[in-house]
Formats: structure tokens, C-alpha cells, sequence
């Protein structure tokens, strides 16, 4: 099957209540802690995408069983100490960036060698953030040029640190944190705010796990864990991509849309701030607690008219795989918009600001680039008149579907490559989009 989609026409106005998988974050953190957990863990709504997969997979190869029933997933936890190490083991974290950064993290008391590789994406990404801080625990590494693949050797003297996590990368604080739990003594993180769902499952689970809120970062405070119990967790759905579906209606007319049960964890909805910010009506319907998790039913409606906006640089972290639907935004709105501080962009599965960029200018939008900013020039009433093909990506799932969305939103003739990127997050995606205008 051809791994190209084809847009010619823009959506029709559409009044929906639609259903979004997994929460993927959530979903590869759940399958973690329940590998190291002392007995049964059961997940309902777990997002069966690559990433997850491969996290599964990862899992597997250190000798935990996993079993899958319906809309259910079973991990056969074996104990904190019970993943089984063997020679020459080899992980394959494939695209995901957070399964390659947490593993690490929870395997650094291993004293057998691990050899972690990536995909062609993930090889590309840079490792120096996880390896500095786990050498300072006591492991040591083998890596070219700081990236996959690298090979790593643990410790059983680890001793603790402090570490200063000063990109808001969730990534580097959780990996930090699984090493803080293999660690004798008091791990400390002064860590930038950033999603904190491995903080909040630690927490449900009872674990040594301290966390003081300041304004602008979190202190907090891990010891050394004996034991995990079993994680028995329904995932809401994934924030990130309702994402593309809350912008579509946003570039929309005359339409509504209702997103089930949706995970809106404060430290997940900077887009919903920027949003409402650049004159988007959303509202939480059903809002609840789950497990430390905060859920609720997304309500949004087509605004009159987007207002271009000075984005304030805290709701970076928040809104950080959502800035090339932002960006879409702030090409129709009125006005220029700016996004400054944003250099991590570019470190992501492509590097999003330049293609970002990019993109806009295919469409006919100007922008002023740098490393670490974007300013756009809103043009409300653009009328793309020329083929835009969209290629060499690095096979980022979310370029090819905030690319659909653009074409779905401004219309002319697409020619949008790597269909098949959106296994890593979101398969459902295009069954989704097709199901709005049935
Ligand atoms: C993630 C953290 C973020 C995000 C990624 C998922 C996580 O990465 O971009 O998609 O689940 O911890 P960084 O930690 O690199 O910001």
C-alpha cells in the first residue's frame, strides 16, 4: 500500500464527539513500573502504538512476561530486582525517545553490559543529557558523538546526586528519578517544570518520593525503593493528540467538537493556555482526579476570528509536542506571532522548528527563523494555489499529521509522505479525521 496521502479538499464544518487512544506517556511509564512491580499489573485503554510496543518489547527481552486481552494489558512484574540481564543484551527503543532515556535510568545497577539502539531518528538524537547525569551515579558509557548507539555498564555502588534539570525535559527528570530509586541515599532534582506524570504514578504507588512546588521548577527528593507494588490503571486519552483535533476545529468553521476523557494534567495543556490566549473557546466539561491524574472532557468551538500572540516562554515545556499545530495557528491568525526559547524543538524526533518553518513557507507564510525562535506573519485569508509536497521528514508522525491538518484546514493540493510515521503515536489518526465528516 502506498505510504502517501493525497488532499485536495478541505473539511466540511462538523459537529462530533470523538474518542482519542491512549495517553503515551503514560502508557510507556505504566509498562515500566509494572515491569519492576511484585506481581500482576493490569492496564485498560493502553495505547498500542510503535513506541508503546517497543517499550513492551524492551521489557520482554529483560524476561517479563506480557500478556494482552481485549482492551487489557497484563505485565507479570517480577520485583524490583527481577529483571533478568543477559549477555550482550541489545534494546531497540526504535523511535521513542522516552523508552531509550527512562531504560536507562532504570537499568543503571546493572553491571552487564547494555547496547542501546535506535531508529534512524532516534540516532540522530542527543544522549549526553541522560549520560551525563547517570555517569555522575556511577555508570559508564560507550558513545560516538553523544548519540545511539551507545553501550552502558551500571553500577552496584551508585552513589547519589544532585541534579539540575534545566531544559524542562521530562524525559531527563524521569530517567533521573528511576536511578534516584536504585540509589542508596537521597537523589535531589531541582528540575524546570515539565510533564510529571512519573512523579505523580511514584507518588500513587507510595514510593519514596518527595516534591516541592515552586513557581518556576520542583525540588524533589527520591530514596532508594524496596519494592513496587502492583499498578492496576485505566489511561485516559493522549492530550498531545487530541491536539490536532482541538487546532483542526480551531481553523475550522462553524464547529464543534467534545474529546472524551481526556488527560489534561496541568503540566500537559500549555495549547489549551495558548489557544484561549489567540481567542479559542475551550472548556473542561466532567473535570475528576485519577490517580493524581486530572481528566475531563474537552469542549471546543470554531472561533470568529485567531488572534496572533507573544507566547509566554513558561508554557513552552507544557505545550512542547504541540508547537507545529501552534504554529498552523498563528499562520491563520491576525497579526505576528512569536515563540522564543523553543531551541528544544529542534531536538525532537525531527528538528521541529526548522520544519516547522519550513512548512509555512511552502504554504506561502512568512517567518523569521532562528535557532531557538519563530516569528510568524498571520495571514487569515491565505489561499494556497500550488501543490505542496511534504518529504523528507525524518519520518516524524507528528509533521505528517499536522501536516494533514494544514491541508485539511487551508486547503489546495497535498502530497504528504510517511503515512505510516503515525503508528509511532497515533494509528488511529486518519480513521479519526476521515470519521469527522461521515
Ligand atoms: C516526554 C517528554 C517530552 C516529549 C515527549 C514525551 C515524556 O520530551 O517531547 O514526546 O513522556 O517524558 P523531553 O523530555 O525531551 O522534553
Amino acid at each position: 500500500m502506498s505510504n502517501i496521502t493525497v488532499i485536495k479538499k478541505k473539511i466540511e464544518p462538523f459537529k462530533k464527539k470523538i474518542f482519542i487512544p491512549g495517553d503515551k506517556s503514560l502508557s510507556i511509564r505504566w509498562v515500566l513500573f509494572s515491569a519492576l512491580g511484585s506481581g500482576i499489573s493490569r492496564a485498560k485503554n493502553l495505547l498500542m502504538s510503535e513506541d508503546v510496543l517497543a517499550t513492551i518489547q524492551v521489557i520482554k527481552k529483560l524476561g517479563i512476561k506480557v500478556k494482552r486481552k481485549n482492551n487489557y494489558c497484563y505485565v507479570y512484574g517480577k520485583g524490583i530486582n527481577g529483571l533478568k540481564i543477559k549477555k550482550k543484551t541489545i534494546l531497540n527503543a526504535k523511535n521513542s525517545g522516552t523508552l531509550a532515556r527512562l531504560i536507562l535510568g532504570l537499568l543503571v545497577n546493572n553491571t552487564k553490559p547494555i547496547r542501546l539502539i535506535g531508529d534512524e531518528s532516534l540516532s540522530k538524537r542527543d544522549f549526553k543529557r541522560i549520560t551525563d547525569p547517570l555517569t555522575r551515579f556511577g555508570a559508564t558509557f560507550k558513545l560516538k558523538k553523544n548519540t545511539l548507539p551507545l553501550e552502558m555498564i551500571g553500577s552496584k555502588n551508585l552513589k547519589p546526586i544532585f541534579y539540575n534539570e534545566s531544559r524542562g525535559s521530562a524525559q531527563c527528570k524521569s530517567a533521573v528519578i528511576f536511578a534516584g530509586m536504585r540509589t542508596e541515599g537521597k537523589t535531589y532534582i531541582k528540575a524546570k517544570k515539565s510533564r510529571n506524570h512519573t512523579e505523580l504514578l511514584s507518588k500513587y504507588l507510595g514510593l519514596p518520593i518527595r516534591i516541592k512546588s515552586k513557581k518556576n521548577y520542583d525540588l524533589i527528593e527520591i530514596k532508594k525503593v524496596d519494592k513496587i507494588k502492583p499498578l492496576n490503571y485505566q489511561i485516559p486519552s493522549d492530550m498531545s493528540s487530541s491536539a490536532f483535533f482541538i487546532v483542526l476545529t480551531a481553523m475550522s468553521k462553524n464547529s464543534e467538537l467534545t474529546i472524551k476523557n481526556v488527560n489534561v494534567n496541568p503540566s500537559r495543556i500549555g495549547l489549551i493556555t495558548i489557544l484561549r490566549k489567540m481567542g479559542v473557546k475551550i472548556s473542561f466539561q466532567n473535570k475528576r482526579l485519577y490517580k493524581g491524574e486530572t481528566i475531563a472532557n474537552i469542549y471546543v468551538t470554531s472561533p470568529k476570528k485567531l488572534k496572533s500572540i507573544n507566547c509566554p516562554t513558561y508554557l513552552n515545556s507544557g505545550a512542547i509536542d504541540e508547537f507545529l499545530l501552534i504554529f498552523l495557528v498563528a499562520a491563520k491568525s491576525y497579526g505576528v506571532s512569536y515563540f522564543k526559547n523553543l531551541g528544544e524543538l529542534n531536538q525532537k524526533e525531527s528538528p521541529r522548528l526548522k520544519l516547522g518553518s519550513k512548512i509555512l513557507n511552502l504554504m506561502g507564510v512568512k517567518t523569521i527563523t532562528t535557532k531557538n525562535s519563530i516569528k510568524i506573519f498571520g495571514k487569515p485569508d491565505l489561499k494556497i494555489d500550488k501543490k505542496i509536497v511534504i518529504k523528507n521528514f525524518l519520518k516524524d508522525h507528528r509533521v505528517f499529521m499536522t501536516s494533514v491538518i494544514a491541508a485539511l484546514t487551508f486547503g489546495s493540493h497535498w502530497i504528504i509522505h510517511d503515512r505510516n510515521s503515525i503508528k509511532t503515536s497515533f494509528p488511529e489518526f486518519l480513521k479519526i479525521i476521515k470519521k469527522l465528516n461521515d
